[in-house]
């Protein structure tokens, strides 16, 4: 159906369905390596938290939540590489299991940065859970333990990830049409 925001989209690349499926098997690959364990989950605001809310409903296990929010300095296009705290854990997660919960995983700048300050909060182990992940923007070595998605280096929104803070509600993702961020 046609409106407001899917006119923007260039290409439908995952579809609802597409997604619930591939959450659907990540949920269960993590309940089972976690099964017995009380692993919390950190999911990183804004865009992971559609990903999350299906993600830990597909994950049967006894298992808690936190977020974070964090922003990168600089501009919005391209990372700084240096990372904020904006919201920070509630808990202390020493001897924890933690399962790091993103929507994508670009130049690494942001898991790099979590990874290191989790570790010295006291992390027992952290596993990094990411819906998407776009190789080709890669800055830091870091890779994801789950991968729903590999992506090809386009603008891709939708399920939680924006442009500009729109398209987040899209249930599917697709390729932004250039026209939409090249005349902002
Ligand atoms: C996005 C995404 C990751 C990060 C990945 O967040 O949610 O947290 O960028 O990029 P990186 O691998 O290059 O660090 P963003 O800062 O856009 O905030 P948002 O989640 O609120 O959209």
């Amino acid at each position: 159906m046609k409106n407001e925001l899917t006119n923007d989209i260039l290409k439908v690349l995952y579809t609802e369905e597409q997604l619930n499926e591939r959450v659907r098997e990540l949920g269960a690959e993590i309940a089972e390596r976690f099964a017995g364990r009380q692993p919390l989950f950190v999911g990183i605001l804004k865009g992971s938290v559609l990903f999350l809310a299906d993600l830990i409903r597909a994950c049967p296990l006894r298992c808690d939540l936190e977020m974070m929010a964090v922003s990168s300095y600089g501009n919005a296009t391209a990372s700084s590489g240096r990372v904020r705290i904006n919201h920070d854990l509630q808990q202390d997660i020493r001897g924890r299991d933690l399962i790091l919960v993103e929507d994508i995983l670009d130049s690494g700048n942001t898991l790099c940065f979590l990874k290191d300050y989790l570790k010295a909060k006291g992390a027992a182990s952290i596993t990094i859970v990411t819906l998407l992940d776009k190789p080709s923007g890669r800055q830091k070595a870091v890779n994801a333990d789950y991968v729903g998605f590999t992506v090809p280096d386009a603008f891709v929104v939708g399920y939680g990830l924006d442009y500009a803070q729109f398209y987040r509600n899209l249930p599917y993702i697709g390729i932004l049409k250039p026209e939409v961020y090249e005349k902002s």
